[in-house]
């Protein structure tokens, strides 16, 4: 089977200077969504029929998707057409579709082409119902045999009487017909219509006077088929995908306490018992385990959090935590970081690409990035790993042995090791590795006192 996407079009409603189909829907773009639902089919090739943007869209494709250009976009039919131009055959049939619709999933796919095959028709249209169908082409079927559907009319060239049908054009088509004749049928037809553009969908007329078989596969739920026009449908899409994602994993032994307040991209898993406080965000390929408490108020992308964990206002991207870790209040963990487990990070802490060993703590204020910190360390408060080199603008990196214990307010200048069992006391600046292990490391003034120097300044005034 061979698969082209239709993408060349201006989407004008949608008002931006990018391609609509690379708009962000829950961490993956449009784009990259419906892609996964067709490669999921395992056919042998995807092409993209690229207008609009197209360099843009070129530097977004992932995989082996192949593309050619449609300059005019002088309709869908035309699309199709161009689409067409560099394919020799499609003997195994060949599925169509807008850029536009990343919630059909691969099962719907896969029964509108059983549906095609089962019939042994030449054409399956998906369609399904709306109770406001405008903006959408209406399917209108054979009196005599409900199956057959006898002609697609769009919303702008259709009656009164047409408005009334409910049944409308998902924009996904099946063909099991021999390129030949597929694209004979294109040729046939004419812009004599109210956008002066070749529609795809009059194929359908055509091919009832060929005698050919066009059935429609009627999606029930017509939440998976809405089409992206513009920033209501984006945002739209999004509360859909999040809501029916909450839903199976409510289904699954999870609790959400305020679901509306709740954001859960459909790549989110989490296990049994777990339960996720009131406005987190969890974005993209976030795995949680069993029994943890999330929230309120995470934002957590592309990342995985063991069992038994709380995490409270944490915002977190393409990191790792392990079991029986607490973060937050007020935590930002940025990307690369490794929590092994029973890890504390209190309060106004920022991790970056960073490992931090088991049952280690950095309970207050502090910066810790490209280090590695190793097993039962307690980092003071207001610490600072300083891995930033503005001479040569390159950053170093703090390696810190197995149960060190950092005073508060230290800075650590990377590059920097220091060995187990080190103490280092509260307010030193540390420049340079500490090989021996057990050692105190000290650097300040010692303190002096002037005992009633205060009484006496002022009295000497
Ligand atoms: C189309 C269907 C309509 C269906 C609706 C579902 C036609 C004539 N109408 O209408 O029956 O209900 O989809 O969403 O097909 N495109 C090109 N080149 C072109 C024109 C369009 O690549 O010259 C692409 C667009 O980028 C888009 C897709 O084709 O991805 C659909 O085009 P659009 O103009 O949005 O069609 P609709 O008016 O929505
Ligand atoms: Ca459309």
């Amino acid at each position: 089977m061979k698969i082209i996407i239709l993408a060349a079009g201006k989407s004008k409603r949608f008002k931006s200077s990018k391609h609509k189909a690379l708009h962000d829907l829950l961490g993956l773009t449009i784009l990259e969504r419906i892609l996964n639902n067709l490669w999921a089919l395992e056919p042998h090739q995807i092409q993209l029929v690229l207008g609009h943007q197209m360099k843009e869209m070129i530097g977004h494709l992932k995989k082996q998707e192949t593309f050619v250009e449609q300059d005019e976009q002088l309709g869908t039919a035309h699309a199709l057409q161009v689409g067409l131009s560099n394919i020799s055959s499609i003997e195994n049939g060949l599925l169509v579709t807008c850029v536009d619709t990343p919630m059909i999933s691969s099962e719907t796919f896969k029964q509108l082409i059983q549906r095609a095959n089962s019939q042994k028709a030449q054409i399956g249209i998906l369609t399904t119902r709306l109770a406001q169908p405008t903006g959408y082409g209406r399917i209108i079927k054979d009196q005599h045999d409900e199956s057959q559907v006898l002609k697609i009319i769009e919303e702008k060239d259709s009656t009164d009487e047409q408005k009334q049908i409910n049944e409308v054009n998902t924009g996904v088509y099946f063909f099991n017909l021999p390129l030949q004749k597929l694209q004979e049928g294109l040729s046939s037809i004419k812009n004599n219509n109210n956008q002066k553009e070749y529609y795809l969908t009059d194929l359908v007329e055509w091919a009832n006077s060929e005698g050919l078989r066009v059935v429609a596969h009627c999606v029930n739920d017509s939440a998976e088929t809405l089409g992206i026009n513009d920033r209501v449908d984006l945002a739209q899409a999004a509360q859909i995908m999040s809501a029916k994602r909450i839903k199976e994993l409510q289904i699954n032994g999870v609790s959400f306490i305020n679901p509306s307040t709740t954001t859960v991209a459909p790549e989110v898993e989490i296990g049994e018992d777990t339960v996720i406080m009131p406005g987190c965000n969890l974005i993209g390929k976030v795995s949680i385990a069993s029994n943890s408490v999330i929230g309120p108020n995470c934002y957590l992308q592309n990342s995985e959090i063991g069992s038994n964990c709380h995490l409270k206002f944490v915002h977190m991207v393409d990191s790792k935590i392990g079991n029986h870790c607490t973060l937050g209040p007020f935590v930002n963990i940025r990307p690369g970081t490794q929590l092994a487990n029973n890890v504390a990070v209190g309060d106004f802490v920022e991790i970056k690409n960073s490992s931090v060993g088991a049952h280690s703590k950095l309970p207050h204020l502090s910066y810790v990035g490209d280090s590695s910190i190793g097993e039962n360390v307690n980092i003071g408060a207001g610490t600072i790993t300083a891995n930033f080199d503005a001479i040569s603008h390159s950053k170093n990196v703090t390696q810190i042995g197995d149960d060190v214990k950092v005073g508060s307010n230290c800075v650590l200048i990377a590059p920097l090791q220091i060995a187990d069992g080190c103490m280092i006391a509260a307010g030193t600046i540390v420049t340079k590795s500490v090989e021996h292990k057990n050692s105190l490391i000290i650097a300040r003034t010692p303190q002096s006192v002037k005992e009633d120097w205060v009484t006496e300044k002022l009295s000497s005034l």
